[in-house]
């Protein structure tokens, strides 16, 4: 508690220097925890330690995990000269580059971001329904009907060829074959446990100066600037409304478009955080929906009546709260800053929690059970539920995602009953930055309409 002076009133504690407690464990016992458990090192740490605690990762730095509402909401709607997400996330910048929204800070930051909101306005998000059931719709029918399936990669290649469709515009023939495969390529680059470990030991300034390291980008990125060129010289530009389209009719106020390089830059920074994310979001409400029939049963209730969505909005909203896809967000602390009633040493990195804030019983009642009901009567809370991030850095494609996430759920609860192959619920495993089904959202996905 603060201590009251003359001219601090007694209710406001007092700024407390310094960081706050956390474990004090020995490197190794820190990295293996922090690779292989990462999620019940966040409820033991939690547990002992409160709303707000230190961990100290090698090669990461010092992160402080804040989990209270309140402080939540400091961080998102604080400074963001000072409270910088970039620099936090300059892991990427190898294959993303240095134009990316993901690891620019302000003020570049904020003027890249306003270009590129429009397209993923929620009321843009229509034009991709088509697109999106048929990448669906698509897959569903290859899959057998009384064989388990691992739905994990089934999405991938369903959200995989969302983003190709939809954000890069790419629809038919050899082009698609080709950039579906280099994108690919690129993607299990990223998600190899492998390559963290050059990025970590060179750092990644040094990493994408390595002639092994272009070479292997340069494929892909030679399809991806030929596609922004011929883009650029397509007679039905203005008619378009794929992402990159859109993102090349935009100008910044002084009237300056994007560059190829920023362009380029943008569309891998769209895929890495969209493409993976969205269909491990899925993998998880279908992972759960197999496993709480009546729950099912009133979706595919809702789905047969054609009705408004409310019920699947609530699943997909438990769905990002119970399995968040990603666990926390950065901030690093440019200077030294105060933090829920503490004075942080600048060079900090401040992470909410969306794990632990999602899991607050004074928040959620029975936090760990699958209630989807739950949402039907309360809105979802700005600073309680945050499976995209929040403030000025809240997940651009959020409305693109909840989007998809609704279309590929309506096509395949219409046509296949899902249930478990048996065994124990999956949890949540590490992959990279994504928290995966344990075994992938293993199931059946029976017919319903023989
Ligand atoms: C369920 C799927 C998704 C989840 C859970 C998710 C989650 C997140 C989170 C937690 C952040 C960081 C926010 C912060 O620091 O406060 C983020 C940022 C971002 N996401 Fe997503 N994301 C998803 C899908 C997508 C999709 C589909 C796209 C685009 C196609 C996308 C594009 C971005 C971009 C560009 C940023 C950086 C925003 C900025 O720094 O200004 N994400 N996302």
């Amino acid at each position: 508690m603060g201590i009251a002076t003359a001219d601090r009133p007694a209710a406001a504690p007092a700024t407390r220097a310094g960081l706050p407690p956390g474990p004090d464990w020995s490197v190794a016992r820190t990295t293996w925890n922090w690779w292989r458990r990462p999620l019940p090192m966040l409820d033991h740490c939690h547990a002992r330690y409160g709303d707000m605690f230190t961990i100290r990762l090698p090669y990461e730095g010092t992160w402080v995990f804040v989990s209270d509402p309140e402080v939540v909401k400091e961080v998102f709607t604080g400074d963001p000269n000072v409270l910088r997400a970039g620099a936090a996330n300059i892991i990427l910048l190898p294959v993303l580059g240095e134009h990316s929204v993901l690891l620019l800070d302000e003020p570049e930051h904020m003027s890249q971001r306003k270009l590129m909101l429009p397209p993923f306005h929620g009321k843009r998000m229509q034009a991709y329904r088509e697109v999106m059931a048929r990448a669906a719709s698509e897959e569903i029918d290859r899959w057998p009907t009384e064989t388990p399936i691992r739905m994990r990669p089934r999405m991938q290649a369903v959200t995989l060829e969302v983003i190709l469709r939809a954000v890069f515009g790419v629809d038919e023939g050899a082009r698609l074959a080709q950039l579906r495969d280099q994108l690919r390529g690129t993607l299990n680059l990223l998600s190899d446990p492998r390559w963290a470990v050059p990025t970590v030991l060179l750092g990644p300034q040094r990493l994408r100066r390595l002639r092994w390291f272009r070479k292997r980008l340069e494929p892909v990125d030679r399809l991806v600037f030929e596609e922004i060129s011929a883009r650029r010289g397509a007679a039905d530009l203005t008619e378009r409304d794929d992402i990159l389209s859109l993102l090349l009719q935009a100008t910044d106020e002084d009237g300056r478009p994007m560059s190829d390089r920023e362009l380029r830059d943008e569309l891998m920074t769209l895929l890495v955080a969209g493409h993976e994310t969205t269909a491990t979001a899925i993998s998880w409400a279908l992972e759960l929906l197999s496993r709480h029939p009546a729950e099912l049963e009133r979706l595919e209730a809702e789905v047969d009546r054609g009705g408004e969505g409310a019920y699947l909005d609530a699943v997909i909203k438990e769905t990002l709260r119970l399995r968040p896809v990603i666990a926390l967000v950065l901030r690093k602390l440019a200077e030294p800053t105060e933090i829920g009633g503490r004075l942080l040493p600048a060079g900090v990195s401040v992470a909410p929690s969306i794990y632990l804030v999602h899991r607050r019983p004074d928040v959620y009642p029975e936090p760990e059970r699958f209630r989807p009901e739950r949402f039907l009567d309360q809105p979802p809370g700005t600073y309680t539920w945050i499976p995209f991030g929040g403030g000025v850095r809240r997940c651009l494609g959020g409305a693109f995602a909840e989007f998809e996430m609704q279309v590929v759920l309506r096509e395949l609860v219409a046509r296949r009953r899902l249930r478990p192959t048996g065994g124990e619920p999956e949890y949540p495993l590490r992959r990279t930055i994504t928290n995966v089904p344990s075994g992938g959202a293993e199931m059946i996905a029976a017919s319903r309409t023989t």
